[in-house]
């Protein structure tokens, strides 16, 4: 009786194996396990055993059918998704599930609307790099070691004496080591300080640089440039001022401001109820720094100017938190 069962179990396994319909598989579980099946006769015969054999018999007849119905019912279903696709029309013209696309982070996109409006008047742009040794980042723009206005760009600083740049000045040195003047250059990036934040700083935020080098070129030139920036982005009622400032790598250095958007001119919160919003640190290129691009002071001036991208975002869309620009919150994101 064992032999008679391993014999139908070899059977078996090998008949399922090449099932490939359903019908087909219905047929041999109905010869194996139906009232007159091959292994239900078996079974039916277990109990006219000599009483030591029926325990043994009958436990191994037991595993042999659990076996066999397993596999049938593994059968059954990958059978019946195979019949399932291959019995759905396929119709190539049915238009595809719409894919969720997401869009450019509102940085970058605002990033882009600066660059097209600089691109309009000539500029070319460029990026430069978010690491930076401490001779770009201070030392060629005229801020020389133990200098107190280092600590105006108090930074991280990485391994083997390198710095996260903490403004996009740097890269006005590294670009005219390929360039002569005339210039016309916009660089937009990251920046990064060692800042406490709050709701108008970040440790991380970007930057957009100018510069312009030139023979005759004044103040004047600096000033219209930033007021057509100005008013192509935010409309033609935006005037600008300019007060003194200090940076050591202009001379002299400004601190441009831009009539207040809200209140334009009267007073308000936003302005601090001085009418102006301080915008961004501008200024004519030092003539040492000139001499670090390898540019002849005598014969070329150039102006520079560098300011918040996050800033002006802010003012043009009326966010209140510069924070929420880097917490990845869709509900914020999906607004642009
Ligand atoms: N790099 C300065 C800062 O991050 C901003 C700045 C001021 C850039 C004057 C300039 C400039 O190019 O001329 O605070």
């Amino acid at each position: 009786m064992k032999d008679k069962l391993e014999q139908i179990k070899n059977k078996a396994l090998k008949m399922l194996e090449g099932a490939k319909d359903l019908n087909f598989l219905q047929t041999i579980e109905t010869n194996l396990l139906g009232r007159k099946g091959e292994l239900t006769n078996l079974l039916k015969q277990v109990k006219d055993l000599p009483n030591d054999q029926k325990p043994i018999v009958g436990k191994m007849a037991n595993e042999v059918k659990n076996e066999i119905v397993d596999i049938i019912k593994n059968k059954i279903v990958e059978l019946s998704q195979a019949d399932k696709i291959s019995s759905t029309p396929l119709d190539m013209t049915w238009p595809g599930e719409p894919a969720e696309i997401g869009h450019l982070h509102p940085i970058t996109q605002f990033q882009r609307k600066i660059e097209d409006i600089f691109l309009s008047m000539g500029f070319e742009i460029l990026e430069g790099r978010e690491i930076e040794t401490p001779k770009y980042n201070f030392d060629l723009l005229n801020i020389p070691k133990n200098h107190p206005a280092r600590d105006m760009w108090d930074t991280f600083y990485l391994e083997k004496g390198l710095v996260l740049r903490t403004h996009t000045s740097p890269m006005q040195l590294r670009a005219m080591e390929t360039r002569k003047p005339p210039v016309r250059l916009l660089v937009p990036g990251r920046t990064f300080r060692h800042e406490a934040t709050d709701a108008s700083h970040e440790t991380t935020f970007h930057q957009y640089e100018g510069l312009v080098i030139d023979e005759n070129i004044s103040v004047r030139n600096l000033l219209s440039t930033l007021e057509s920036f100005f008013q192509t982005l935010f409309g033609k009622e935006v005037k600008i001022k300019a007060n003194g400032s200090y940076f050591p790598f202009t001379e002299p250095s400004l601190e441009v401001s831009m009539s207040c958007l809200i209140c334009h001119g009267e007073g308000c919160s936003v302005c601090k109820k001085t009418g102006w919003l301080e915008m961004l640190g501008a200024g004519m290129v030092h003539p040492k720094v000139l001499k670090n691009m390898g540019v002849d002071p005598e014969k070329y001036s150039g102006f520079a100017f560098g300011g918040g991208i996050e800033r002006l975002m802010m003012l043009y869309h009326g966010i209140d938190d510069i924070r929420l620009s880097y917490k990845g919150d869709l509900n914020y994101l999906e607004q642009f």
